[in-house]
């Protein structure tokens, strides 16, 4: 069974698990009832093209910031992650917005609840214009590392949890013939390399599996985009540093987000963010590998 969607801020929670007198008591947005004197608040403003949309990998980084960025234009958004405290945070930090934030504590990994996770997000939503799997894992590994247990944790949150999340999605968005997919792969997909063999990995499965759902939804008018970030100022980001990488020219998780909305909105196949990674992708790609061999990137 998936954990029960947890309804932090009085402005999150939809109208499924509420006694019917609630309804009276609050307007969607848990205000509460008017009294003639009273001005009536501005109506809730909704700029996005999509209405309803589930976020996988919310609680934090990337993920957190599409949230907050869709939910300030009203789009209602389902917010997915393990950890319940940080998405009941964000949606009170959403509290105000025009949309609604509603959390559900979830594993991606836990492939066989997956299921009953997308359908009950769906019903709280009463439909689905977008999703996006930002869910991801990346284990620092050493350079004599070869640690089964640890690649097969990232495979399954990159990979098997993006799988199990975006075919549901796919089906549904196919029979309605309408909606938008988003999977946030990496520059890292680009090419094999020896710092973290199984990430890259991950990153290059789902650049695959995301192009193939592309290519089965075109015709169905559902449009996939595979979005490659280089660095971006997260936790992820941080852990890596700690681990003694130097990095530099990281954008904000905010930007990147900006950047991944116009990118679906404008209904492009694969964009890498910021636009100089599509450089640096073409050059990689491009090292024959007796050199690429030898290099410490
Ligand atoms: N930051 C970068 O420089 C960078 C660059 C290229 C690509 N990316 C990709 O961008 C995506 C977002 O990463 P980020 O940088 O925003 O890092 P982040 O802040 O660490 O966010 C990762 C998100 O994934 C969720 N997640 C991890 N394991 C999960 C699980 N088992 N079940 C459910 N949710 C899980 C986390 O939530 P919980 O821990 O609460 O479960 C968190 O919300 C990742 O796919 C990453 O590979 C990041």
């Amino acid at each position: 069974m998936p954990a029960p969607m947890s309804h932090a801020s009085s402005h999150s929670s939809p109208s499924a698990l509420a006694q019917p007198s609630d309804a009276h008591a609050t307007d969607s947005h848990g205000h509460g009832a008017h009294g003639h004197d009273e001005p009536a608040p501005a109506a809730p403003v909704r700029r996005a093209k999509e209405r309803r949309a589930i976020v996988v990998g919310a609680s934090s980084g990337i993920g957190a910031a599409l949230v907050k960025q869709l939910v300030a234009e009203g789009v209602d958004v389902v917010a997915v992650a393990r950890r319940a405290t940080q998405l009941d945070e964000l949606a009170r930090e959403c509290a105000h917005s025009p949309g609604r934030v509603i959390p559900l504590a979830h594993d991606v990994a836990r492939f066989d609840e997956v299921e009953a996770a997308f359908e009950r997000a769906v019903r709280e939503l009463g439909g689905l214009d977008l999703i996006v799997y930002a869910a991801g894992l990346m284990l620092e590994v050493g350079p004599n590392e070869f640690d089964t247990a640890k690649d097969l944790d990232m495979l399954g949150v990159n990979v098997g949890g993006c799988i199990a999340w975006l075919n549901p999605a796919a089906n549904l968005m196919r029979t309605q013939r309408s909606g938008a997919i988003v999977g946030i792969s990496s520059i890292a997909g680009e090419r094999g390399r020896k710092g973290n063999p199984v990430y890259g990995a991950t990153k290059a499965a789902m650049n695959h599996y995301l192009e193939a759902l592309r290519n089965r939804l075109a015709d169905w008018a559902v449009h996939v985009c595979t979005i490659k970030p280089g660095f971006v100022e997260t936790a992820m980001l941080a852990q890596a540093r700690a681990q003694g990488r130097t990095i530099k020219g990281a954008i904000s998780a905010e930007d990147c987000a900006s950047a991944i909305l116009r990118a679906a909105r404008a209904g492009k196949n694969e964009v890498f963010v910021p636009f100089k990674w599509r450089i640096v992708g073409l050059v990689i790609r491009n090292i024959p590998s007796f050199l690429f061999k030898g290099m410490n990137i």
